[in-house]
């Protein structure tokens, strides 16, 4: 683990950049922020359908010069297209917005839940049928979910022929998720760690500015540190090239194993409040 083209190797044998590039709450700058991660480095990028930067995005992908082969491209299924049908029409219109002719990574955003839907573990099911033809298909490379807590993987397991290769779930100094992050883990995923900073919550914690200052680094390296050192894949988002360059600076320190049962043991803060069951979506 030394930079960032140092790689996780998913469970179909693709390999994973173990930093990628948050892109939400970004439309406005998410070209040139985009522009400027991948010129410092970054080789992968989060976005999402809901996040309406798809297109954006793309035209920093087609800029940078790098060639595609060389960058790993994620987006989401927004959960108004959860189903079969509709789960393939959606893929084809991110791929268009992208101007890709593949994807790296396609995760299922959220899953369908009590509130939506008394039928949302077939909902969940069919859409993962789609997922795996798209699979199959050849047009992306690896297939995951996103905010499948214990529940949700567990039922979504009783139907899947692929399991996924991935779960994108909140992780962050404050909001663990334990139980989660090893179901997903004992299932052979990458987690990746979204919010690595809490969304900024994080960054004034006085434990966390403690432990940061005695490295001499900034809060917002310990978190994406803290997040590599428990094997999560970490995807900072920011618009600043100045605070994007730093977000990757990550490989000349490491936290001690007592600093980290330190941040591990901070009382929950920082949760975004997005939760599966409770979601209005
Ligand atoms: N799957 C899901 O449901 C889901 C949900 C949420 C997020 N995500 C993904 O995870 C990514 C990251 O999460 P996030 O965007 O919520 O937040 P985050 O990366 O935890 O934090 C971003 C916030 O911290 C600030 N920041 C970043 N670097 C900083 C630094 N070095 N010093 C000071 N401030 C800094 C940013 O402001 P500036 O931009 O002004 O620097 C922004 O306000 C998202 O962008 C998205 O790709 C996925």
């Amino acid at each position: 683990m030394n930079s960032l083209t140092t790689t996780y190797t998913l469970a179909n044998g693709v390999e994973i950049p173990i930093i990628g590039f948050g892109t939400w709450q970004n439309i406005e700058q998410a070209e040139s922020a985009t522009l400027a991660a991948i010129k410092a480095g970054y080789r992968h990028i989060d976005t999402a359908a809901i996040y309406e930067n798809e297109e954006p995005v793309g035209n920093a992908i087609h800029a940078s010069g790098v060639d595609r082969k060389d960058l790993f491209i994620t987006t989401k299924l927004w959960n108004a297209e959860r189903g079969y049908e509709t789960t393939l029409a959606a893929f084809d219109e991110s791929l268009r917005k992208l101007r890709l002719d593949y994807l790296d990574l396609y995760l299922v955003h959220w899953p369908a839940h009590a509130l939506v839907s008394e039928n949302w573990a077939a909902i969940n099911a069919q859409t993962w049928l789609a997922f795996e033809e798209i699979y199959n298909s050849g047009r992306v490379r690896a297939i995951g979910i996103s905010n499948f807590s214990v529940p949700y993987l567990t039922e979504l397991m009783k139907t899947a022929r692929i399991t996924p290769m991935v779960n994108q779930v909140e992780f962050h100094p404050g909001y663990m998720q334990p139980e989660t992050v090893q179901m997903s883990k004992d299932l052979g995923m990458v987690v990746e760690a979204w919010s690595p900073l809490g969304s900024g919550a994080m960054l004034h914690d006085p434990t966390l500015v403690e432990i940061a200052d005695a490295y001499g680094v900034s809060v917002a390296q310990l978190c994406v540190r803290w997040c590599l050192q428990h094997q999560t894949l970490p995807m900072p988002k920011s618009v600043s090239p100045e605070r994007i360059v730093q977000n990757a600076d990550v490989f000349g320190f490491e936290i001690s194993a007592e600093d980290m049962a330190k941040i591990d043991a901070l009382p929950e803060s920082g949760f975004s409040g997005l939760h599966p069951d409770r979601n209005p979506f």
